[in-house]
């Protein structure tokens, strides 16, 4: 027995003096001269654990510890994380100096070589025109919103009586939606097929990059091949045939236009694959988090309704929602609009936004080698007291003050060079669905379900809801 002990000691000790040693080895190795301050964890894994673990709080004692500029090794990557507002800005404005985007391998492989998170510079320049006349104010107005409004109104025609998960039909919702914009008629029939893919294409974004049989990312890989082929047969089609089509594809393939950079088929198909991921997640989870707030707070979503039936009495029930309806007041802000924005900051949507070094760098005093990534992290901001006042109340009204959304610290959209360029779109999306939603009917919660916020806002198990016609 006593032998045993000894044994068990030594073994305790030998552990616990390798752990120091592999802890020391991964210190000395990123120990260069300069580097901002902070720690990088265990060999390869980092503090990966304790940044998914901790979440937020991680983020808050790093930043009590070292300052708003610090290392940390994080999701395979050695990482410096500013939660530095002026320094965020400079980061966000400064592709030009070296300060590309950052996001992880597998989401590169997945999404495409042209994505748009993909490529720098001045192909950057063009994919981005190509992209934002295709969502432009003018093309929501014409063409988008007509269709995001059949849609939204078939798709919530049949919710009376029903206990449904909303983040489930959020999701869809999302999904549907965007590839009603960019093949309407054909959307119908290639539905199914592309939304089981496209969601294991999601997962896989989400997944290291291991490429073995059974992951997410092996899984994510050949859901991009699928996808591939239903884009292109649907491109060779169109091609085949004299119809003439008006939706986000035709667009992007018609050759009318002299001024515009025309795209390649792949170009096309990373376009195609770059706006559904873009608005799918964003827009469902700010869509899910609304009906929740709404719920929670029924004084909110009372005035919220007002607002709404007041569009629709100066409507027969088959009008569609217009631009005129959705566009912003004069005088006054809509409170369409400041449900979102409050949603959107309260849930906090987006953490942040991930850039990568493309030459060493001098940062806020500190040097950044080349090839390390940035976490711009801008979820601090949102719960800030000074800026939002009491910021834990779900309180809309403080988007009242116009000036906020102008302010530089309003990152909600992200900044610089790749601002989203699908906000009104997106705000647009969320309008509409919200529209239907609450004009249509009354809901509760069957209670109880767990939503987390961080590292992504979900519900693990669904977030169930009893719906019934207003
Ligand atoms: C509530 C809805 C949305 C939110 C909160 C949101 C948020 C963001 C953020 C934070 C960024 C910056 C990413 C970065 O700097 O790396 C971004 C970029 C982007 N967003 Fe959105 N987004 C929304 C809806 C949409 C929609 C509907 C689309 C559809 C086209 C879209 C398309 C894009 C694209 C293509 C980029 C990359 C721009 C570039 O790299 O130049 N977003 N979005």
């Amino acid at each position: 027995m006593a032998l045993f002990m000894v044994v068990l000691v030594l073994v305790f000790i030998l552990a616990l003096s390798i752990c120091t040693a592999l802890l020391r080895w991964n210190e000395l190795k990123f120990s260069k001269k300069g580097l901002p301050p902070g720690t990088m964890g265990w060999p390869i894994f980092g503090e990966t654990t304790e940044f998914l673990k901790q979440g937020p709080n991680f983020m808050k004692n790093q930043r009590a510890r070292y300052g708003s500029f610090f290392k940390s090794h994080i999701l395979g990557c050695p990482t410096a994380v500013s939660m530095d507002p002026e320094l965020n800005r400079y980061i966000l404005m400064n592709e030009a100096k070296g300060l590309v985007p950052g996001y992880p391998q597998s989401m590169l492989d997945i999404l495409g070589k042209c994505n748009i998170a993909a490529v720098h510079g001045s192909t950057h320049k063009q994919m981005r025109g190509a992209l934002l006349a295709l969502i432009s104010p003018t093309m929501i107005k014409q063409q988008l919103l007509p269709k995001i409004d059949e849609f939204m109104r078939n798709f919530v025609s049949d919710w009376d009586n029903k206990i449904i998960d909303i983040q489930e039909k959020t999701k869809q919702m999302a999904f549907l939606s965007s590839l009603k914009q960019i093949a309407s008629v054909e959307s119908t029939s290639i539905a199914r097929e592309f939304m089981h893919e496209f969601f294991k294409l999601v997962l896989g974004t989400l997944s290291l990059p291991i490429d073995l049989p059974g992951t997410n990312y092996r899984r994510g890989l050949k859901a991009r091949k699928i996808i591939l082929t239903i884009l292109k047969q649907l491109i060779g089609k169109r091609r085949g045939c004299q119809e003439s089509h008006k939706d986000m594809l035709a667009y992007l393939m018609s050759k009318d236009d002299n001024n515009r950079y025309k795209l390649s088929d792949a170009e096309i198909i990373d376009q195609i694959i770059t706006i559904l991921y873009s608005g799918y997640e964003t827009v469902s989870t700010t869509s899910m988090m609304a009906v929740k707030y709404l719920h929670d707070h029924p004084s909110i979503l009372e005035e919220l309704r007002k607002e709404h039936m007041a569009i629709r009495e100066k409507k027969r029930p088959e009008d569609p929602i217009e631009w005129n309806d959705l566009k912003p007041m004069k005088f006054t802000r809509a409170v369409r609009k400041i449900v979102i924005f409050e949603t959107s900051r309260l849930a906090t949507i987006v953490n942040g936004v991930l850039r990568k070094t493309t030459e060493e760098m001098e940062l806020n005093g500190f040097v950044v080698p080349k090839g390390w990534r940035i976490y711009v992290y801008t979820r601090e901001i949102n719960y800030d007291p000074f800026i939002y006042p009491d910021p834990l109340a779900f309180n809309p009204w403080r988007w009242m003050d116009k000036s906020l959304e102008s302010q530089s610290n309003f990152l909600i959209f992200g900044g610089g060079t790749r601002q989203c360029p699908g906000k009104e779109l997106g705000i647009a999306e969320i309008s509409t669905f919200l529209h239907y939603f609450i004009t249509r009917y009354r809901w509760e919660e069957i209670g109880g379900e767990k939503l987390m916020k961080f590292p992504r806002v979900e519900a693990p198990n669904g977030l169930h809801i009893r719906v019934s016609s207003y």
